[in-house]
C-alpha cells in the first residue's frame, strides 16, 4: 500500500517585526491587553509591494523543495491555502508557479479557501493524490499576507492585532512505510454562523444574506435595471466593509470545543491515543484556545508547539510555519506522532496525523 509522507518542510517570514508598542502608535491598544489576551508579543509585516502572499509563498517553498531534495520542475502538483490572495482572481496556485518557473503547463493548481484550516485541507487533498498514485511530488502553501488588509484604526483593533505576515509549505511524496507517513485526517464545516468571521466584501452578496439577518445596512448596490457594479460600491469603502470583522468570545468557544474533538478524532482514526502524541501542532489562533486545548487533553508542555508569541496568527500559514520550526528546533524528529489541528472562519475545523 502507498502512504503519502511529509518529505520536506520550509517556512518564510518577513523581516518586518511589528511589536505590540508599534501598534499603540496608531491605535487605542496596549502590550499588556494584547499578551494577556492572545500571548501575542510580536509580528512580522511583509514589504507592501515587494512582497505578496504569492512571493512568501514562493520562498516557502523553496525552502521545502530543497528539504525534499527536488527541484521546483519535480512538482506535479500544487494546493495553496490562503485568504488573502494577489488577487481576487486568479488564486495564488498559479503565482507560485509563475515565482518558481515552473510553467510548462505540466504541473495543475488548485487554491484552497478554507481560512484557518486550509492548510489541514490542503495537506488532506495532496496526500489523496499522492496515496492514490496520481502524483508524486505535491506542494502544499499556506501563506498570508494579511497586513495589506487590516483596519489600523482603533475601531479595527479587535482584529487587527492578532494577524501577522508569513508562509509554511510542505512537499508531499509516496511512503511504502507507515513509518513515515499521513495517517488521518477529519474535515469539518457548518456554515451556520459564516459572517461571524468573514470580510464580506468586495462580494456577490448583494446584502442578501446580512438582510436575512436584520442587518439594514445601505450597501449601495445599483438598481437591478442597471445591472452590474455590485461587487464593489462607494457605500462599503466608506463604511470599511473590506476588513475582516469577527465576533472574538464566539469564535473563542466554538474553538476550544472542536479543537479536542477533531485532535481525538483523528487519533481514534489512526488506531492512537493521546498518550502516543510526541508533537500537537495547534492552528495558532490565539495562546489562551491553545493552552485550553492542551489541558483538556492533559498534554505536557513539550508536547504542544506554540509560536503565536513571535508571528501572531498567519491563519493558513500558522501550522506549517510552526511545524517547520518545531522540526528545525530538534522537537519533532522523524518518526514522531504529529497531530495537526485547526479552527476558523466557515466555520471550518480540520485536523490530521502523521508520523513525520
Ligand atoms: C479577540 C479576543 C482576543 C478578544 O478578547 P475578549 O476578551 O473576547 O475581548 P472583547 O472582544 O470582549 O473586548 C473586551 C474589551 O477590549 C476592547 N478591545 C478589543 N480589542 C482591543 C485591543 N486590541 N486593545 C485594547 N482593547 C481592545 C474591546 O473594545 C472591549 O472593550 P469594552 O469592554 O470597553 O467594550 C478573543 O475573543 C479571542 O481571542 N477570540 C478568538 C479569536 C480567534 O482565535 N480568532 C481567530 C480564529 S482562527
Amino acid at each position: 500500500m502507498t502512504f503519502a509522507k511529509i518529505a520536506g518542510i520550509g517556512h518564510y517570514v518577513p523581516e518586518n517585526v511589528v511589536t505590540n508598542d508599534d501598534l499603540t502608535k496608531v491605535m487605542d491598544t496596549s502590550d499588556e491587553w494584547i499578551r494577556e489576551r492572545t500571548g501575542i508579543q510580536e509580528r512580522r509585516y511583509g514589504t507592501k509591494s515587494t512582497e505578496t502572499t504569492a512571493t512568501m509563498g514562493a520562498e516557502a517553498a523553496r525552502k521545502a523543495c530543497e528539504a525534499a531534495g527536488i527541484q521546483p520542475s519535480d512538482i506535479d502538483f500544487i494546493v495553496f491555502a490562503t485568504l488573502s490572495p494577489d488577487y481576487y482572481f486568479p488564486g495564488c496556485g498559479v503565482l507560485v508557479q509563475r515565482e518558481l518557473g515552473i510553467t510548462d503547463g505540466e504541473c495543475g493548481a488548485l487554491d484552497v479557501r478554507n481560512q484557518c484550516s486550509g492548510f489541514v485541507y490542503a495537506l488532506s487533498v495532496a496526500d489523496k493524490f499522492v496515496a492514490s498514485g496520481m502524483y508524486k511530488n505535491v506542494l502544499v502553501v499556506g501563506s498570508e499576507m494579511h497586513s495589506m488588509g487590516l483596519d489600523f484604526s482603533t475601531e479595527g483593533r479587535g482584529v487587527t492585532v492578532i494577524f501577522g505576515d508569513g508562509a509554511g509549505a510542505v512537499i508531499v511524496q509516496p511512503s511504502d512505510s507507515k513509518d513515515s507517513a499521513i495517517l488521518a485526517s477529519a474535515m469539518h464545516s457548518d456554515g451556520t454562523y459564516a459572517e461571524k468571521l468573514a470580510m464580506l466584501s468586495p462580494g456577490s452578496h448583494g446584502g442578501k444574506h446580512l438582510s436575512a439577518q436584520g442587518d439594514e445596512r445601505d450597501w449601495g448596490f445599483a438598481p437591478q435595471e442597471d445591472f452590474g457594479g455590485i461587487f464593489t460600491t462607494q457605500n462599503m469603502l466608506d463604511n470599511g466593509d473590506f476588513y475582516p470583522v469577527m465576533e472574538g468570545q464566539f469564535v473563542f468557544k466554538l474553538a476550544v470545543q472542536k479543537f479536542p474533538e477533531v485532535v481525538l478524532e483523528v487519533l481514534a482514526k489512526a488506531g492512537l491515543t493521546v498518550d502516543d502524541i510526541d508533537m500537537l501542532i495547534p492552528h495558532q489562533a490565539n495562546l489562551r484556545i491553545a493552552q485550553f486545548v492542551q489541558r483538556t487533553l492533559k498534554l505536557r508542555d513539550d508536547q504542544v508547539y506554540n509560536n503565536i508569541q513571535r508571528y501572531g496568527n498567519t491563519t493558513a500559514a500558522s501550522v506549517p510555519i510552526a511545524l517547520s520550526e518545531a522540526i528545525a528546533e530538534g522537537k519533532v524528529k522523524r518518526g514522531d506522532v504529529v497531530v495537526i489541528a485547526a479552527f476558523g472562519s466557515g466555520f471550518t475545523w480540520a485536523g490530521a496525523v502523521f508520523r513525520y
